[in-house]
């Protein structure tokens, strides 16, 4: 299916193939943000502060990333995420919402999904399934938890299709405008 192409993509609806696989993201982080910032909108201001909160991350020695890239190097998609800790502030922001469902013990032994994002012109060839698949398959936890805007997004039907279930929601992080759902799915991924 030809992807919509925002006026400011390089791309029209030809745009090449992209193959997954290793990146160093924090040496791509402004790529990446540009991508994110395509695919989920995001002011000026908020890439400077996902910046510092995404290679504050990175440096987390259980973080792991993975891009999607053209033949020619160009990122336009990527993945990370890193073992829950319950001193991390997402984790502390959702821990009440999960007792209060039954779910907390969803927080130990999980790999949270921190970002996803594929640029819009390469959107539904499979490229965000084939990231967060290829990904959780290299963790050694079993299972996986994330927060996602709480609406109908393709974001909330791809996590459905691999397993994801709804923990929480509305969950409210402070700052954000709107709520969120926190999902759980086991690992490994369901597969289509
Ligand atoms: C969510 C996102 C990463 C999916 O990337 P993608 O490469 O387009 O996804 P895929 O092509 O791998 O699609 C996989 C599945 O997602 C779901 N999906 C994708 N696009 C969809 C759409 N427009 N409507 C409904 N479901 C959709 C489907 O279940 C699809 O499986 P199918 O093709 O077998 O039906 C992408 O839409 C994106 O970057 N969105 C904006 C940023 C965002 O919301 N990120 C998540 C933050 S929590």
């Amino acid at each position: 299916m030809a992807a919509a192409t925002p006026d400011s993509s390089p791309w029209g609806p030809g745009a090449p193939s992209a193959a997954v696989g290793p990146v160093d993201l924090a040496d791509r982080v402004d790529e990446a943000l540009a991508v994110q910032a395509l695919a989920f909108g995001l002011t000026r201001e908020e890439i400077d502060v996902r910046r510092h909160i995404v290679l504050r991350h990175l440096e987390d020695p259980g973080a792991r990333a993975l891009g999607a890239t053209t033949p020619d190097g160009r990122l336009v998609g990527f993945v990370y995420g890193l073992p829950n800790s319950r001193t991390h502030w997402w984790s502390t922001v959702v821990e009440p919402y999960l007792r209060a469902t039954g779910s907390e013990s969803w927080l130990d032994g999980s790999f949270v999904i921190t970002e996803l994002h594929v640029h819009p012109a390469f959107q539904q060839r499979g490229i965000g399934r084939a990231l967060i698949t290829a990904l959780t398959d290299t963790v050694a936890l079993p299972r996986s938890i994330l927060s996602a805007i709480d609406t109908d997004s393709p974001a909330r039907g791809l996590y459905r299709a691999l397993g994801y279930q709804d923990l929480a929601r509305p969950v409210h992080f402070p700052g954000a405008p709107k709520p969120y759902a926190v999902m759980g799915a086991p690992l490994p991924l369901r597969r289509g």
